[in-house]
């Protein structure tokens, strides 16, 4: 049997390390402030930040969430990035992404002070990241790391594959892997034979965003699989297919008219991974912990604490 790598139960570790740095801030100077904007009606993106501002009032970090509507311009945005950039009670600044289609998201990006980038997407920390210079990470990709650390997965000589270049997931996830010393690839849409680059990884992280794409071919024995993909299946023909025909996946469906699975087939993981992380409960709780860990960070560097 695999070994399940449990993001809930790292998340609840992470947020419990966070607590007393927390109610430290709040007892010398005050609570750290995150500040969120959420441009539009993405319901996906509408059920992060809701997720995200729970995680805040769990840990006693003070949370506001601006909602411009879907028809913001860029440089509305950015008038609305440089005030919280000039308030000083705001230690961190999350644009949540995607941005509306009209707003150059790569401009606004930019625009957050980048000590208050507590989603490490600046180019500045990207640079800082690629450097091996401290600054934020990532949220997604330092929780990955955080997951592989905390289970004593071995990096050092292994063989990474990262499937996906986005900016987001792909390309910091691999920087992060190759500063614990991992041989990284890094695959794409125009990847030759993806599944043979694939099958020589002992890390295979699979960040696509298409349901259920690496089947066992894609696995050696034995592979740790990270898997961030977070995709609603809303068909029930393609459930039953994914899943052969669990009931207990056709009943959730039944009742709730879609099942989330990840970019790798949960069959084919299970009989061949030696771990993986699961979807839901993997890599998305970690997500959110390392914001909060980035915030509180930010907080504290802000406040001269370290
Ligand atoms: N949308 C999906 N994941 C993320 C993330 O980690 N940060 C932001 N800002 N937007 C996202």
């Amino acid at each position: 049997m695999p070994q399940i790598l449990d993001g809930n139960r790292v998340r609840d570790d992470i947020m419990n390390e966070l607590k007393p740095r927390v109610a430290a801030l709040a007892a010398r100077v005050r609570p750290p402030g995150l500040a969120v904007v959420l441009a539009g009606h993405d319901p996906a993106s509408e059920i992060y930040v809701r997720n995200k501002v729970g995680a805040c009032q769990d840990l006693g970090i003070r949370s506001e969430t601006l909602t411009p509507p879907d028809s913001i311009s860029t440089e509305e945005l950015l008038g609305m990035i440089a005030q919280l950039n000039a308030r000083p009670e705001v230690d961190g600044i999350l644009v949540q992404l995607p941005l509306p289609p009209q707003v150059e998201a790569k401009r606004v990006v930019a625009a957050v002070a980048p000590a208050k980038d507590v989603d490490g997407l600046h180019p500045c920390n990207i640079g800082n990241l690629v450097a091996g210079l401290p600054g934020p990470r990532a949220c997604t990709p330092a929780g990955i790391l955080e997951l592989l650390k905390r289970y004593g997965i071995r990096m050092a000589g292994k063989r990474a594959v990262v499937v996906g270049r986005s900016d987001i997931v792909g390309k910091p996830v691999a920087f992060l892997l190759l500063h614990e010393h991992a041989t990284v690839t890094m695959c794409h849409s125009k990847t030759a034979d993806l599944a043979a680059v694939c099958r020589e990884a002992d890390i295979l992280v699979a960040a696509i965003g298409r349901a259920a794409m690496i089947t066992g071919e894609y696995l050696a024995p034995g592979v740790t699989v990270i898997d961030v993909g977070m995709n609603r299946i809303d068909n029930r023909d393609e459930v039953a297919r994914i899943f052969r025909n669990s009931p207990r996946k056709l009943a959730a469906f039944d009742k709730r008219g879609s099942v989330l699975v990840g970019d790798v087939d949960p069959f084919d993981v299970a009989e061949r991974a030696g771990a993986y992380s699961p979807v839901p409960g993997g890599v998305g709780p970690l997500t959110i912990a390392m914001l909060m860990a980035n915030t509180v960070s930010s907080a504290e560097r802000r406040a001269g604490a370290c």
